[in-house]
């Protein structure tokens, strides 16, 4: 080929390359990209396309507010910025942060044009990382697994820490900005998938951690009703302890404001507060949200027009007010194993439970004349005897802690959900090469907090190696695109796959619950925590008082 054929050649090939990356959406153009799988599939994504006006200045704290058309095409072809995050994340974004982060990423297994038919089924994954930290980035959220199943993917970015969970609880700063922003991302793609041949009744979320506690926050917002056919909790959910108490927000937020401006006092409205954090520069409210303990999260808010979450959540589930969708919900087998570095600090934990054993009793309102001690010493011997020890028995005290942050409110969703919508409840327990921990304990569980996502998602900084791992991430990836497609993990209309085992995974009943354990083998099992939910049940109905709002 002469130079002036190269140049036509590479011209008619740019071309026919850009066009069928190019979506024409009703608010403007989106050019994407391709990349391949190591077996050598292309895929095409469209990554970084705003769906929120950028939150800055006066809509900073603020519910979020849809993007404006643009003119021209957008490069959809690389991650834009992430949200500003506190502490030290695991991945960081890796284009930086930015305080104009409101931006979703597309994948599809196929090129679209206008003869595509609008008809895969859509995941929308919701990332982790304690609603202060995380993004929707590639690295650590390549969907490969879930596009070879034929499943568009959508992932995103919403508001952190004190950016997206600061509140004065009432209504100058409602609160739960992140929140909205995850839904307003979830209208986005109902608008708009469907340029990308996804078909938007056909939406399931998904998110572990506090993507699973954002997930439960969906189910339980009014707002989010038809917004998506399917939910997917992985250690997190609804009931998950991350509510702040009106008193515990506003401590928060007038704490940070006095960081910024000395002479702020309690005297100060919340006008003035806002206003002050409003035109404070975004570092200074990053740099000082990071120092502040607890941490800045959800909240009841005050009853509004732009309001998400205003009605205590266990008793939401409990009555049925919830958006009623299928749902699989799960726990790894030791979530709280994550938590510790080296034998020694479980073994310092250990003690300082023993030295006071108020610690185990969980966040919950005690009723008039109950006295702390009483609580504390029943659960002490529950998990370690009368006479026993924390210290002398570290299974203890991981069971007590996985428990108390993790089973305890898998299973009482399991149970409440389960009255009014099919619930498939698991217990993860496979032990491969993502779930390398520091430390084992015999007598405790193997798989640790946050274990599970790489099987789902190729995320860059873990890997999977071993042959088991891969055919562990083929029974995970069709058990839950099997339920994303038809609302059942092993619907009974398809031939069951041998890497299922040919089991059946069945939905929880009130009465009978039932987990499907996924270790090296699948095992449907009765529950192996009955006694553990008779008791737990027992100390709320005894000492605390209704509403609940978390469990
Ligand atoms: C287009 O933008 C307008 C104005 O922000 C918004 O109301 C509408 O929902 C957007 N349409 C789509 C399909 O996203
Ligand atoms: C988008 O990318 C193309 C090709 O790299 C480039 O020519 C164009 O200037 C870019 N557009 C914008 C708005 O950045
Ligand atoms: C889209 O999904 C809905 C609900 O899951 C389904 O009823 C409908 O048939 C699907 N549409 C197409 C075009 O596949
Ligand atoms: C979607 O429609 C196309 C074209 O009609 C068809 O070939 C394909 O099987 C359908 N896919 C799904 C998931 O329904
Ligand atoms: C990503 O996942 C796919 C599907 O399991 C696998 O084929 C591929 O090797 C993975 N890529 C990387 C870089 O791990
Ligand atoms: C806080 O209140 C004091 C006393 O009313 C007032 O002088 C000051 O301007 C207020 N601060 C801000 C930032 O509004
Ligand atoms: C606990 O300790 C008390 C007093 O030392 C002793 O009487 C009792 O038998 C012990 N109970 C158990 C279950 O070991």
């Amino acid at each position: 080929m002469n130079s002036f054929g190269s140049f036509v050649f590479l011209l008619i090939f740019y071309s026919c390359f850009a066009d069928e990356l190019l979506v024409h959406l009703p608010n403007g153009s989106v050019r994407g990209t391709t990349f391949s799988s190591s077996n050598g599939r292309t895929f095409y994504a469209w990554r970084g396309i705003p769906y929120a006006q950028p939150p800055l200045g006066k809509l900073r704290f603020m519910p979020p507010v849809k993007v404006a058309p643009w003119e021209g095409i957008l490069n959809a072809t690389t991650d834009r910025k992430g949200c500003y995050y506190v502490g030290k994340p695991f991945i960081k974004p890796s284009a930086g942060c930015s305080e104009d982060c409101l931006f979703v990423n597309v994948y599809s297994p196929e090129k679209v044009d206008e003869k595509t038919k609008p008809n895969r089924s859509v995941l929308f994954w919701i990332h982790g990382g304690a609603l202060e930290q995380g993004s929707g980035d590639f690295i650590c959220t390549d969907p490969t697994p879930f596009l070879e199943q034929g499943l568009i993917v959508v992932t995103i970015n919403y508001r952190l820490t004190a950016l997206g969970f600061l509140s004065t609880v009432d209504d100058v700063v409602l609160g739960n900005a992140g929140l909205k922003d995850q839904q307003l991302a979830l209208v986005w793609t109902r608008d708009n998938i469907e340029f990308f041949g996804g078909n938007s009744s056909d939406v399931t979320i998904m998110g572990e951690s506090a993507g699973g506690i954002s997930v439960g926050s969906q189910l339980i917002s009014p707002k989010s009703k038809g917004l998506f056919k399917g939910a997917i909790m992985q250690g997190g959910n609804s009931l998950s302890d991350f509510f702040k108490t009106t008193k515990q927000a506003k401590y928060l937020t007038y704490l940070l404001a006095s960081k910024i401006d000395p002479r702020i006092t309690q005297a100060n409205s919340s006008l003035e507060v806002k206003n002050l954090l409003q035109s404070a520069p975004v570092e200074d409210i990053i740099r000082y949200a990071n120092g502040i303990k607890p941490r800045f999260s959800t909240v009841l808010e005050v009853e509004s027009e732009s309001s998400f979450l205003t009605r205590p959540v266990y008793e939401s589930m409990e009555n049925g007010d919830f958006v009623r969708v299928p749902t699989i919900i799960g726990y790894n087998s030791e979530e709280c194993l994550a938590w510790y570095d080296d034998i020694n600090s479980l073994k310092e934990k250990g003690q300082t439970l023993d030295e006071d054993y108020k610690k185990l009793v969980p966040n919950m309102p005690l009723r008039d004349n109950i006295d702390k001690k009483e609580v504390a010493a029943e659960i002490k011997e529950f998990y370690v005897g009368k006479n026993g020890s924390f210290a002398d028995d570290l299974p203890a005290v991981l069971r007590w802690q996985s428990e108390d942050r993790f089973v305890r409110t898998t299973y009482k969703q399991a149970v409440l959900q389960s009255k009014y919508v099919p619930v498939y409840l698991y217990r993860f327990s496979f032990v491969g090469t993502p779930s390398s921990i520091h430390i084992s304990v015999p007598g405790a569980g193997k798989v640790g907090h946050g274990a599970d996502v790489p099987f789902f998602f190729n995320v860059s900084r873990v890997p999977l190696k071993t042959e088991q791992d891969f055919i562990t991430r083929q029974r995970l990836v069709t058990l839950w695109s099997n339920f994303i497609k038809t609302s059942n993990p092993t619907p009974d209309d398809r031939p069951a796959a041998d890497i299922l085992e040919n089991i059946v995974w069945r939905a929880v009943s009130p009465s009978d619950v039932e987990e499907l354990d996924i270790g090296d083998k699948l095992v449907l099992r009765k529950s192996k925590k009955v006694k553990e939910l008779i008791f737990w049940d027992h100390i709320w109905n005894t000492y605390s008082y209704r509403p609940y709002n978390t469990f």
